[in-house]
């Protein structure tokens, strides 16, 4: 079959790259940068992706060099881009960091931006750029921060993007991809059938005559993987277990064995292992951490519920409805940076599923694809388009911390505070941490907030505009609900039972707001973000964190009109254990879409 192979050098997207262009019916596949040029056979054009490295850092993937020499089209974006500008004999410099859209002149639209208007949106997300041309290329495409965002090499087929077609934000990023395509000469003949064909094959061919034994959060994603295996092994070879890890939220278990005796699955268990979780994450603040233990409590509450109904290790498989962005942030490809840790993928995990004793039936899917196999296997629109919920859920949105905060008095260049007040806003720092992703690695930094004017293209612009000039601020948030900013101190607060409880409400008043509103499919995931900022240490903070995305890999902040955000946050104010009410105005990447 026609291919166009995606060499992965890390990037958080290499994956999104490949999916992209079997959404054109063309195969696409991933493969290391060192890959042996026999293996690819088939190739029609090669994709080289981007990377959390600088081209000249010494630990950069070693790359096989012919490569560049198998006579068919290349397309380097980011970092792949910088690699072929050194790779032929032009400069890369550290400079400039530019994260988020921007806006694309197209000075040549015959080959590979062949259709597009003379100016498009397009994401960035790099530290270095080219500073110097190889001979024979040109440039076809700039920004106004960029000068060789888009170059070409007429006689050898090259070209090279700064910017990420392959994400959303670049409005036209699909068109670009087909371009290059056609520019491949590929055929399209690759469907999303034949590939769930193989998956059924593969699974049979995988689970042989064992049987699979699988935990079902209720979510899209295990509730799917659930059914897919249901049909491919019949309901005597699968189990499901739903635990109640204590961070699930308002009458969410209650929802799961409704919905699976509606849909008459005979096959799944539900057991309450909270105090366990709660034992266990007793007195952990940090994230990672916090993660590793919930992914093991995860595995030990299922070993012990596997042993108490007798089921022999030997004869079962651990099933899971892991999806691709786990497996990417996690550092699961082979050169990620690990953003965070998603609970299906820690080091227990990662061993078992090197020994084959992990089925994923949708490892290789994105959260939009799940969603179309869920409606093919028959599962009602409601279940297939909940939000996302992640699996330590309310335990990576409730933060914690041992009470000592870090100094944030420098973190804010001067010229930042001038901007924001000359725009009428006032500009301070939260004394908390939360993840994001920059440039394809992971950040653990401040959230900056704004306030005294509510103007949503004010906040979009100067959001990214803070982040960017900013290295220790990788968030933005704005306050609702009050005009003064309490002076808000970090407090000693960990995943305590009321605490979580206090969390859950606010949740379900906020997931209510949604339905009310009609927002429920407008925004993709709103998560309810509970800090222990507070400035007497008796209440507590609150982000709220609507997000417009279609794959989960970047993100928009979504934009709610400001009387239902003041309403909303006038009823958050209400309860007692509320202090103050934030809205994040940060896209992803900056920000993860999670706090943690
Ligand atoms: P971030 O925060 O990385 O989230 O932008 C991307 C998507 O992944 C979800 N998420 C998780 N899902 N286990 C999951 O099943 C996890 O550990 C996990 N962490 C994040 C997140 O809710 C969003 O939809």
């Amino acid at each position: 079959m026609d291919t166009i192979y995606v060499i992965d050098f890390g990037g958080q997207y290499a994956h999104l790259i490949a999916n992209k262009i079997r959404r054109l019916n063309i195969y696409a596949d991933i493969k290391h940068p060192c890959v042996n040029i026999d293996a690819l056979k088939s190739a029609k054009g090669i994709i080289l992706s981007g990377g959390p490295n600088s081209v000249y850092d010494e630990n950069i993937p070693k790359i096989n060099n012919k490569l560049f020499s198998m006579n068919i089209p290349i397309l380097g974006l980011c970092f792949g881009h910088q690699l072929i500008v050194r790779e032929f004999g032009g400069k890369v410099k550290p400079g400039f960091k530019e994260y988020g859209t921007a806006r694309l002149a197209l000075l040549d639209n015959s080959t590979i931006f062949k259709g597009l208007a003379e100016h498009e949106q397009v994401w960035m997300s790099h530290g270095d750029s080219v500073a110097a041309l190889p001979d024979h290329f040109k440039v076809i495409g700039k920004t106004k921060d960029c000068p060789y965002a888009a170059i070409y090499n007429a006689q050898r087929n090259i070209f090279g993007f700064q910017f990420h077609p392959e994400v959303t934000h670049t409005t036209h990023g699909m068109a670009m991809l087909e371009n290059f395509a056609n520019i491949c000469q590929c055929r399209k003949d690759w469907t999303i059938k034949g590939y769930l064909n193989d998956i059924f094959e593969k699974i049979k061919n995988q689970v042989k005559n064992k049987k699979v034994f699988m935990l079902v959060s209720g979510g899209v994603d295990s509730t799917v993987a659930f059914t897919m295996l249901n049909k491919i092994l019949g309901e005597d070879r699968v189990l499901g277990l739903t635990i109640d890890n204590g961070f699930c939220r308002k009458n969410e278990i209650d929802q799961v064995r409704e919905t699976m005796s509606k849909y008459n699955f005979h096959n799944l268990l539900i057991q309450d292992h909270s105090d366990t979780f709660l034992a266990n994450t007793a007195g952990v603040a940090e994230p990672e951490k916090k993660r590793n233990i919930i992914g093991r409590t995860f595995i030990e509450a299922a070993d012990s519920a596997m042993k108490k109904l007798g089921l022999n290790p030997d004869q079962w498989l651990l099933g899971q409805g892991t999806i691709y962005p786990d497996t990417i942030e996690s550092g699961g490809t082979k050169n990620a940076a690990v953003i965070k840790t998603h609970h299906n993928r820690i080091d227990m995990i990662a061993e078992m599923v090197k020994k084959g004793l992990v089925v994923e039936p949708l490892v290789q899917l994105y959260k939009d694809e799940v969603r179309e196999l869920g409606i093919e296997l028959g599962l009602p629109e409601e279940m297939v388009w909940r939000h996302p919920f992640p699996g330590p859920g309310l335990a990576v949105r409730a933060l914690c911390s041992n009470g000592e905060a870090d100094d944030i008095s420098n973190v804010l260049n001067p010229e930042t505070i001038k901007i924001c007040e000359k725009q009428g806003l006032k500009i301070s720092v939260l004394p908390i941490r939360s993840v994001g992703v920059q440039g394809d690695v992971r950040s653990y930094a401040h959230p900056a907030v704004i306030y005294g004017k509510q103007d949503w293209k004010l906040y979009e612009n100067i959001s990214t505009s803070i982040t960017n000039a900013n290295p220790e601020i990788n968030r933005v948030v704005a306050m609702i609900g009050s005009e003064t900013l309490p002076e808000l101190k970090l407090k000693k607060a960990y995943l305590w039972r009321d605490r979580l409880d206090m969390l859950r409400q606010i949740d379900a008043a906020v997931m209510d707001f949604l339905e009310e509103n009609n927002l429920i499919r407008i925004i993709w995931q709103m998560p309810t973000v509970l800090l222990p900022l507070s400035s007497n240490g008796n209440k507590e903070s609150i982000v709220l964190r609507p997000v417009i995305t279609r794959d989960f890999m970047t993100a928009s902040f979504a934009q709610i009109p400001f009387a239902l955000l003041n309403n909303l946050a006038e009823d958050i104010l209400a309860f007692d254990f509320i202090e103050t009410v934030f809205f994040d105005i940060t896209h992803k990447p900056p920000g993860t879409i999670e706090w943690e």
